[in-house]
């Protein structure tokens, strides 16, 4: 063969080869235009395996979340390397601090448990870097420093033995890489980081059993250069709504979702790191927002005002996280209470006592918020209202004066009565449903009344609720 007829033999074998590869598209894109035909059953299934999934987060509607790293020890949140600047070689010397000599994964669940909290949520690592749990890949840990414990695996272990649903809190983004804050000008850095996102998430979903929830925080590709723009002149701006990070660098989130849903395929997850979300997260008591039975979602907030520890933080009332429980629920959501344990992985005392304290209330009123959904009744500024079954539970957390006026419901009230303790009157009247509750028996906190319906509450298409207040 002369060299002529061999180039034109590979030549031909290079246009067969182009060709079956088209052949190949076109045939992947048929196939794919038959799932895409009906993108309404596509969305369907996803809708349905999501709901699957977050069952039982649903139904648990009460869990802990806990803020814990070497931020604990200068004791002015987890944000105080960031917020003073503090070098990262001298921020990491906490480690040697981090001794954790009289740390127990067991008191954090015993509290979690009589709070009547159903799962919890530890940082596994924030945005400092440090991780709690082993990492043979770098030697920010808690095994390779001062503590030498692999706190996940306790905490885990601790969780599963109370059966406390696990939750591990993840931040793609580490403030120990420049590549955080100019992931285009400090490329390498950004790899380096997002190497070793990718090392850790498969270290957290391959080492420690089932996980029930991974809850990711600092992920979002709009986050990168903190939802900022540099500007010529070395100006950042913040970026407008609705505009995105248009740099090179690339989380790769679809190679960790794909492991995620390989390794860990019940795992729920947030929508912090650009995957299609379970559930979605609102962060703090001014985000409670409305009422949404469609999207799973989660009310993420404090106890004490603080997400990593700070001393002498006293914790909300027990009214205000009774009310703030009864307006998640009533709104179809959970809600993730926080606390920052202290260096030593204490739970401040006056917090410990707070959450017990919730815990006596659900342990008598609990069945008005577990298992539950929220409705009929919309919230407003009477309360709000869960159901399960053939009743339906009233928050009362404002008396509008001597009786409260539900809306009209297609359904009869069978029977009623004040979970809370005491006597309610009801009456059918064209205005809807009359309740009265004699002034010594309202709760200052939340006069609960079990309303026994002639059919499930299901059914029952979502009532407005009038203003109660002029
Ligand atoms: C806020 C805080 C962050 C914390 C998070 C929890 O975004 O800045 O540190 O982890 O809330 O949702």
């Amino acid at each position: 063969m002369t060299k002529h007829n061999a180039r034109t033999v590979t030549k031909s074998f290079q246009f067969l080869a182009v060709l079956v590869a088209a052949m190949q598209l076109v045939a992947t894109v048929q196939v794919h235009g038959v799932e895409t035909a009906e993108p309404g059953v596509a969305a369907e299934s996803a809708a349905a395996a999501r709901d699957a999934r977050t069952a039982w987060w649903r139904e648990a509607r009460f869990g802990m979340f806990i803020h814990f790293g070497l931020y604990a020890i200068p004791g002015r949140g987890e944000w105080v390397q960031w917020n003073e600047q503090i070098p990262v070689e001298e921020y990491a010397k906490l480690a040697d601090q981090f001794t954790l000599t009289n740390f127990n994964a067991n008191a954090w669940t015993d509290v979690a448990k009589a709070a009547g909290m159903k799962y919890m949520v530890l940082t596994t690592r924030h945005h400092d870097g440090f991780a709690l749990f082993d990492d043979p890949g770098n030697n920010f840990t808690t095994v390779s420093t001062a503590a030498q414990r692999d706190v996940v695996a306790e905490y885990v272990a601790a969780a599963r033995k109370a059966g406390l649903r696990v939750g591990l809190y993840y931040s793609p983004l580490d403030w120990r890489f420049p590549g955080f804050v100019l992931p285009d000008l400090q490329r390498k850095s950004a790899e380096a980081m997002r190497e070793q996102y990718h090392r850790q998430m498969k270290e957290l979903l391959s080492n420690y059993g089932k996980l029930d929830v991974l809850w990711f925080d600092g992920g979002e590709t709009d986050w990168l250069n903190f939802g900022s723009d540099w500007k010529s002149g070395g100006d950042r701006e913040k970026r407008p709504k609705g505009q995105h990070y248009h740099g090179g660098f690339s989380w790769q989130h679809d190679q960790v979702c794909a492991m995620l849903r390989q390794l860990q395929p019940d795992v729920i997850i947030n929508g912090r790191a650009d995957m299609a979300e379970d559930f979605h997260s609102r962060e703090g008591d001014g985000a409670l927002g409305n009422f949404d039975n469609k999207q799973p979602w989660e009310l993420c907030t404090t106890l004490a005002g603080a997400w990593g520890y700070q001393p002498n933080k006293q914790p909300k009332s027990l009214k205000n996280c009774i009310q703030l429980l009864a307006k998640v629920a009533g709104r179809d959501g959970n809600l993730l209470l926080n606390v920052g344990p202290a260096p030593d992985g204490r739970i401040d005392p006056a917090q410990a006592a707070r959450l017990r304290e919730i815990g006596e209330w659900l342990g008598k009123y609990g069945k008005s918020i577990y298992g539950t959904r929220g409705g009929p009744f919309l919230p407003g500024d009477y309360g709000a209202s869960t159901f399960h079954d053939k009743t339906i539970y009233v928050h009362v957390l404002d008396w509008p004066g001597d009786k409260l006026t539900l809306s009209p419901i297609p359904a009869k009230v069978i029977h009623a009565s004040v979970l809370t303790g005491g006597e309610v009157n009801f009456t059918h009247t064209e205005s809807g449903i009359e309740l009265s509750v004699p002034s010594a028996n309202r709760s200052e906190m939340d006069t609960v009344i079990a309303l026994e319906l002639d059919q499930p509450a299901r059914a029952i298409p979502l009532v407005e609720m009038s203003p109660t207040k002029k």
